[in-house]
């Protein structure tokens, strides 16, 4: 898909994001120090200590109202469905299920392992990490504010973050369920669970209740109070001078056409498709494609999508894998960029590791192919303006992680230093 938006340089936009939020969350600053000692061979946070963080993260807030800063008729009409009202007995089912290992076929294995609270959410790896140590085609986007994005996976593939969870757990490399049913044969024996689902959804454990409730939790994850929001609610200070020049470089830059930031697209995201030129750099999508054809003629719907995106070389088809139009070939869902400085590396495939390397690609147009959106285009931007825009990404970070933000921005100045693979030398 192409799309050329309109260039608009207007600021104003971006003023009226709807961020009047602020005191009620400054207080809860997470400063944990990082607790190495704690973590599992996959790399993620104890479970429990996972769990006494969370609860301080998202201490005081009323999960039954809509959160600042989204629209309430949202909230109500579009972002919580019907059948799966937030209630305070859900979300705690949830937020157990959540960091649950027993979901897993090895025991091994949460959806808090790849999506840590203590690493943005993510995994920081390059590409996934399931049971076994099986390793999947991609990288793990993060779960804070993943309720707003509409649809989920990084090809939207499912359209709810309750479909979400269902395809996760029995992928046979992510979790590894072999069923549904195996899946709540894991829990069900369990008193605590049964009183959870009983006070939860008035039923005993099920897979249908089982996902409504990892997604009453997952909407919870409100991460949308940063220091660039207490600039556009009026806070000149909140700010950097350089972080500014790069807020209006990424309106000067078209970034902002793709990665739309305003009251209505809080994420910076316009949840569209697009090819940004991150796989040309090794595929031969035509052939590829027809390839996918075939196998997916064969396959088994849904799971087989899920299976060709997660485990096979297919991967690199995206949102192609999901519609079959040629037009889709290599697109990829515009990224959230809200706590963008905490979820590195970048890209469906993690192949970049820092912002100055996504700066790198962008500034060169992409790589050329017959499948690269017309949006993309060379940029020319100098080493003080990619800085800037860089600066001004770091002010995306919810103010909770002030301090991981730093010192995430410190290691990507130290490795870009180094090393910047996708930088142009051609270019002055
Ligand atoms: C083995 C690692 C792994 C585990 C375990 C895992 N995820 Fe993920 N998650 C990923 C990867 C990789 C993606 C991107 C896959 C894709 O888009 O094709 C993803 C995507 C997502 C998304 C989509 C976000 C977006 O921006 O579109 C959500 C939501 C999510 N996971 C939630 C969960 C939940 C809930 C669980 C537990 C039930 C879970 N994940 C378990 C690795 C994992
Ligand atoms: C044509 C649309 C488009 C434009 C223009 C665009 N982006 Fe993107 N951006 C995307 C898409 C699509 C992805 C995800 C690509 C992928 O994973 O393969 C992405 C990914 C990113 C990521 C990585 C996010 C992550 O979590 O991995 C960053 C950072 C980013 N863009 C910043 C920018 C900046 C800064 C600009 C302007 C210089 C820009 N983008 C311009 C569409 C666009």
């Amino acid at each position: 898909m192409q799309h050329r938006a309109p260039f608009s340089p207007k600021l104003s936009l971006a003023v009226t994001a709807g961020v009047i939020l602020a005191a009620t969350l400054a207080n809860a600053v997470c400063r944990e120090p990082p607790a190495n000692h704690l973590r599992d061979s996959h790399g993620a946070l104890d479970m429990q200590a996972q769990m006494v963080i969370v609860n301080k993260l998202l201490a005081k807030r009323d999960f039954t109202q809509p959160p600042l800063p989204i629209d309430p008729l949202t909230w109500n009409k579009v972002v919580v469905p019907a059948g799966n009202r937030m209630t305070p007995q859900r979300v705690e089912l949830g937020s157990k299920l959540y960091f649950e290992t027993r979901l897993s076929k090895d025991g091994s294995v949460s959806c808090a392992t790849c999506h840590d609270v203590t690493r943005g959410f993510t995994d920081q790896r390059t590409t996934s990490e399931g049971i076994g140590g099986a390793l999947g085609q991609r990288n793990a986007p993060t779960t804070m504010n993943a309720f707003l994005m509409d649809p989920q996976f990084l090809d939207g593939r499912a359209p709810s973050l309750e479909e979400q969870a269902k395809l996760v757990i029995i992928n046979p490399i992510e979790m590894g369920m072999p069923n549904k049913q195996a899946t709540i044969d894991a829990i069900q024996g369990d008193p605590e669970y049964q009183r959870m689902f009983k006070a939860a959804y008035g039923s005993r454990p099920n897979y249908e209740d089982l996902a409504k409730a990892i997604a009453a939790f997952e909407r919870t994850l409100v991460f949308l109070n940063s220091p660039y929001d207490d600039f556009v609610a009026g806070d000149t200070n909140a700010i950097s001078g350089k972080a500014h020049y790069g807020l209006l470089l990424f309106y000067g830059a078209r970034c902002i056409s793709c990665h739309q930031l305003d009251s209505e697209n809080p994420l910076g995201t316009d949840n569209d498709f697009h090819n940004i030129g991150i796989s040309a750099r090794h595929q031969n999508f035509k052939a590829l494609a027809q390839e996918a054809l075939d196998k997916l003629d064969k396959g088994d719907g849904l799971h087989g999508t899920d299976k060709l995106a997660i485990q096979t070389r297919f991967s690199e088809l995206g949102r192609f894998l999901v519609t079959n139009d040629p037009s889709d070939i290599g697109a990829f869902k515009t990224s959230q960029l809200r706590n963008i400085g905490l979820t590195g590396p970048y890209m469906h495939d993690g192949s970049m590791k820092t912002l100055w390397d996504v700066m790198d690609h962008y500034n060169k147009g992409g790589e050329p192919h017959p499948y690269l959106d017309a949006g993309m285009v060379p940029l020319g931007l100098s080493e003080d303006e990619i800085d800037a825009l860089v600066a001004f990404m770091f002010t995306l970070t919810d103010k909770r992680f002030i301090d991981q933000n730093r010192q995430m921005m410190e290691q990507q100045r130290k490795l870009a230093a180094k090393e910047r693979p996708f930088r142009n030398t051609d270019m002055p």
